[in-house]
């Protein structure tokens, strides 16, 4: 999809005119001397809200797709809504990610001219911009390709993406970006007692892989550590899942891991400031003859021995190994993103990923770059209450154990590998796939990449 800026409407017949209205209905309408429109009802002009906006830029064109317009002209002169308190760096945002993450369709595996309806070609923005909002639009594209490379990576199934193949997708995200990337086997796992990593791996015949992606730009040494569940495929193991788990879905247990990968990628193009580290354990959950069993206790390389109750729980177990890995680089913040939990479905619905931190100030920012950048988390409790929970009556903690308030056990668990450092947890299984109604292709998110690469930018 290109944009374009042009001062004044075009008479050309095959760009679609888009007008905002009052009204509630959307569609596709007669518009001047014959020419067909489309016209989008926001409902009342001073009642709008950004979320509601950026929803009515991916209906724009999710219309024009399904309607086969392939150029569409936007006046921007009907985009000023002075209540939103919005900058042009922020509108020009707005507008191109929201047009290029609804114009995504996952095509990988499609034939060429199959049944999938034809993409935006053009996007024009008819009047005079500023300077802020040619440089929001830049950035909004730079953004918004990224999160469709991350959707692409983590939409990618389970058959052609093993943990050796994610690390050659952190390799690929890097090529031509001054990203250092480094990949430990096996060998050097073992070399680290990275047990948590290994004994969840161990049932699979693809090996595991821990990825090190590294983004040096900032005047401090320390470094911000990301961490992304990279599980590429996730059956439960022995505690397989069945028919109603999501199985199908879980290719996308490497998401988090797929967001690290492009938000670091993403760091380097937009020359962030900061110094970066993405850590992703890759790994396959699988049942077999070698396979880690439920009961089993493992020492992990933190030194703390987990009873894996459930080796369906196994994102927390290579977490854990990737989190104490963190430590090496001294982080000023650790973040860690996760596919972990169906109890955090059940919690926020679709609608948000949860959010962990035990920092008040450090939540209440996270929540405000999520409310801006469009990938919306909501908090949940670090209480002490839930250690209960991760109790274990032969080993340090249990692994998979809880009936109620999965999510928060989970969280709570995690915090014991990340050593008192300054962390936050961000389970993004209520994101791992898109909902109805949000006008966005079915399957992955990108999220949380827009999320990540706003708290890079704010984070001292
Ligand atoms: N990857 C899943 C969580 C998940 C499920 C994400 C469905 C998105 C959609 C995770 O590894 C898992 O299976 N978690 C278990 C934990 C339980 C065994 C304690 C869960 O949530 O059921
Ligand atoms: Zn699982
Ligand atoms: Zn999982």
């Amino acid at each position: 999809m290109t944009i374009r800026i042009v001062p004044k409407r075009t008479s050309r017949k095959d760009v679609t005119i888009v007008n905002f209205t009052e009204k509630e209905q959307c569609g596709i309408v007669q518009g001047k001397n014959g020419s067909m429109a489309i016209s989008i009802g926001m409902g009342k002009r001073k009642e709008i809200t950004l979320r509601k906006l950026r929803v009515a830029f991916r209906k724009t064109i999710s219309l024009a797709k399904s309607n086969n317009l392939t150029r569409i002209a936007i006046p921007l002169q009907s985009l000023a809504f002075p209540h939103l308190n919005m900058n042009d760096v922020q509108r020009g945002k707005m507008i191109v990610e929201n047009c290029i993450l609804a114009d995504y369709e996952f095509t990988k595996y499609k034939r060429p001219q199959g049944t999938h309806k034809g993409n935006v070609k053009e996007v024009v923005l008819v009047g005079t911009p500023s300077r802020e909002l040619r440089q929001g639009i830049s950035t909004g594209k730079t953004i918004a390709n990224t999160v469709n490379a991350c959707r692409d990576l983590a939409n990618t199934r389970a058959v052609d993406l093993t943990p050796v193949g994610l690390a050659r997708a952190a390799h690929d995200a890097a090529q031509g970006l001054p990203v250092k990337v480094t990949v430990l086997g096996e060998k050097e796992m073992k070399h680290q007692a990275m047990n948590g990593i290994l004994q969840v791996a161990k049932g699979s015949a693809e090996e595991p892989r821990l990825i090190i992606m590294e983004y040096r730009n900032g005047s401090e040494k320390k470094p911000i550590v990301l961490v992304g569940k990279g599980v590429t495929y996730d059956s439960g193991g022995l505690n397989i899942k069945t028919g109603d788990a999501f199985q199908d879905m879980m290719h996308l247990d490497m998401a988090g891991g797929a967001a690290v990968i492009h938000t670091i990628a993403l760091a380097a193009r937009l020359k962030i400031k900061k110094n970066v580290i993405g850590l992703i354990p890759a790994v396959e959950n699988m049942p077999s003859g070698t396979s880690l069993k439920p009961g089993d206790i493992i020492k992990t390389m933190a030194g703390i021995t987990v009873e894996v109750t459930n080796t369906d729980a196994e994102g927390r177990v290579i977490l854990a190994d990737a989190l104490t890995y963190a430590q090496h680089y001294q982080p000023t913040l650790v973040v860690d993103i996760a596919t972990l939990t169906s109890a955090a479905i059940t919690a926020l619905g679709q609608k948000a990923s949860v959010l962990f931190t035990r920092d008040a100030a450090l939540q209440a920012l996270v929540q405000q770059l999520g409310e801006e950048s469009g990938d919306y988390v909501w908090p949940l409790p670090l209480w002490e209450e839930y250690e209960q929970d991760i109790k274990s009556a032969h080993a340090d903690l249990t692994a998979g154990r809880t009936k109620y308030g999965g999510a928060c056990a989970a969280a709570a668990f995690l915090s014991h590998f990340t050593h008192k450092l300054p962390w936050i947890h961000i389970d993004i299984a209520p994101r791992m796939t898109a909902a109805d109604g949000e006008y966005l292709a079915k399957g992955a998110t990108g999220e949380p990449v827009r999320l990540l690469i706003k708290l890079l930018e704010h984070y001292e």
